[in-house]
C-alpha cells in the first residue's frame, strides 16, 4: 500500500504578492484602493504562510471596517500559500489623514466627466443644513458684489424646483438656445445682466418654465440630472467664477457635483442659533465625504440693529463662528437682518448692487475676501508653464 499523498506544498506569497492582491481591496468612501491611499502598512508574511498587516483607518470607529475586513480576508485566504490572516487595526494621524483626502480628491479629480464650465473658473456651491437660511440671497448678492469688482460670475440655480435666482437677480427672460462653434447640438445661452465692469451669467430652470408654480411640475424631474444638464449644455464661455445656488438640505446634488465638478469649493450658510448650527454640521460632514473642500462659512440673520441704534440678537450669537472652527473653516462674514436684504431680493436688486447697507457692506468684504483667496488664472498658467519648463529641463531639452 503506497503512503497518502501529502498535500503540495505551495510557498507563502512575498510582501509584494501581498500588497497587490490588497490593490484590489476598495475603500468605497475613498474610492480608491488600500495600498494606494496608504491605509495597508507593514504586511509581513511567515514562513507557514501567516500574513500579518497593518490597517490603518480614517478614523476609528469606521463604519466600512467590517467591509473591508471581509474583503481583505477573502482576497488573501485565496491565495493557496496564506495560512492565516491576521489585521492589526490602527487609526491615521490628523497629518495622515489629510494627506489620504488629497489623494482620494486628485483620484475623484482624474475620473470627473469634462464640463463646459471653464477650468479656470472657481466654483463656488452656497450650502446648508436647513432651508430658508438665506442661500439664495447670499448667492445673489455676492455674484454682484464679484461682477461689480470686474468679473465675469456664473450663476447656476441647482433649486431646480424651487428656483430664486430669476426674482432675486431681476433677470426673468427665457432662456434661448443656439449652435455653437465646435458643438454639434445647440447650446444653451445664459442670460446676461452687466454689473459695472462685471457681468453675471445665470441659468435656472425658472428662466424655462412660466412661473414658479408651473416648476411643481418637474418634481419627478431626477435633480442631478438637471444640473448636470446646466453643467454641460450651457455655454458658460469665458468665467472668473461660477456660484452655485443649492437646493435646500439634499445630499443628492452635492454627490453629484463631486462626481462632476470635484473642484468645487462649499459655502455654508447658517444662521446664529446654536441648533442651526449642528445641522449644518452636516452640510460640511456631507461635503468631506464627498471631498469637496469648504471655502467658508457665512453667518445670515446675524443681529437686527433698530432704528434708534440698539442691536439685538434675535437667532441667538456664536453659531457661525463656533461651526467655523468645529468644522477648521474661515467665518467669512456676519450678514445683519435688513429688511433691505429681503426687500433687494424681491425686486431684483440685490443690497449690494448698490445699498449703503451694513449688509450691504458685509456682502462687499465678503466678495474682496474670495477675490483675495483665488489664484488669479494668469498666475496659474506662468506656473504651470515654469513647471513644463523645469521638466524640458530635467529632460535635457533645455539648457539649465
Ligand atoms: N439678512 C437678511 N435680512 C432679512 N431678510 C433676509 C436675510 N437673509 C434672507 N432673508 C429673507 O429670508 C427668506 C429666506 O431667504 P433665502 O430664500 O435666501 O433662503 P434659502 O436658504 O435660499 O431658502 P431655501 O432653502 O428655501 O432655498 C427670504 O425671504 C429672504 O428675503
Ligand atoms: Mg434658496
Amino acid at each position: 500500500m503506497s503512503a497518502p499523498t501529502s498535500p503540495r506544498q505551495v510557498p507563502p506569497p512575498s510582501a509584494d504578492d501581498v500588497r497587490n492582491l490588497l490593490r484590489a481591496v476598495i475603500d468605497p468612501e475613498l474610492g480608491a484602493n488600500i495600498v494606494d491611499l496608504g491605509m495597508a502598512t507593514d504586511v509581513a508574511v511567515s514562513a507557514d504562510g501567516v500574513v500579518a498587516i497593518g490597517v490603518k483607518l480614517t478614523i476609528k470607529g469606521c463604519p466600512l471596517r467590517a467591509q473591508i475586513k471581509n474583503d481583505i480576508e477573502s482576497r488573501l485566504e485565496t491565495h493557496p500559500g496564506v495560512s492565516k490572516v491576521k489585521i492589526e487595526w490602527g487609526e491615521m494621524t490628523s497629518d495622515e489623514r489629510s494627506a489620504v483626502m488629497t489623494k482620494a480628491r486628485w483620484n475623484a479629480r482624474e475620473n470627473a466627466t469634462d464640463t463646459a464650465v471653464p477650468v479656470t473658473a472657481r466654483v463656488l456651491a452656497i450650502a446648508s443644513g436647513k432651508g430658508g437660511v438665506g442661500k439664495s440671497s447670499v448667492t445673489a448678492n455676492l455674484a454682484v458684489a464679484l461682477a461689480a469688482q470686474g468679473r465675469t460670475v456664473g450663476v447656476l440655480d441647482a433649486d431646480i424646483w424651487g428656483f430664486s435666482m430669476p426674482r432675486m437677480l431681476g433677470m426673468a427672460d427665457r432662456l434661448a438656445a443656439r449652435k455653437v462653434e465646435g458643438f454639434e447640438k445647440p447650446k444653451i445661452i445664459p442670460n446676461e445682466r452687466r454689473v459695472g465692469s462685471g457681468l453675471l451669467k445665470v441659468v435656472s430652470t425658472g428662466m424655462l418654465v412660466d412661473d414658479e408654480g408651473t416648476a411643481l411640475m418637474w418634481r419627478g424631474l431626477m435633480l442631478t440630472k438637471a444640473v448636470e444638464q446646466f453643467l454641460n449644455d450651457v455655454h458658460w464661455g469665458d468665467l472668473d467664477f461660477l456660484l452655485i445656488d443649492m437646493p435646500p438640505g439634499t445630499g443628492d446634488v452635492q454627490m453629484g457635483l463631486a462626481r462632476m465638478l470635484p473642484r468645487t469649493d462649499l459655502i455654508i450658510v447658517t444662521t446664529p442659533a446654536v441648533s442651526a448650527q449642528k445641522v449644518a454640521i452636516r452640510a460640511a460632514d456631507m461635503a468631506q465625504r464627498s471631498f469637496l473642500r469648504i471655502a467658508g462659512v457665512v453667518e445670515n440673520m446675524s443681529h437686527f440693529t433698530c432704528e434708534h441704534g440698539s442691536t439685538y440678537a434675535l437667532f441667538g450669537e456664536g453659531g457661525g463662528a463656533a461651526l467655523a472652527r468645529e468644522i477648521g473653516a474661515e467665518l467669512l462674514g456676519q450678514v445683519p437682518i435688513e429688511n433691505a436684504v429681503a426687500h433687494g431680493s424681491d425686486n431684483g436688486e440685490p443690497v449690494a448692487l448698490a445699498g449703503q447697507s451694513a449688509a450691504a457692506e458685509v456682502f462687499r468684504d465678503i466678495a474682496k475676501k474670495i477675490i483675495g483667496s483665488t489664484v488669479p488664472a494668469n498666475d496659474m498658467a506662468g506656473c504651470s508653464a515654469r513647471l513644463l519648463e523645469s521638466v524640458e529641463v530635467v529632460l535635457g531639452k533645455k539648457p539649465n
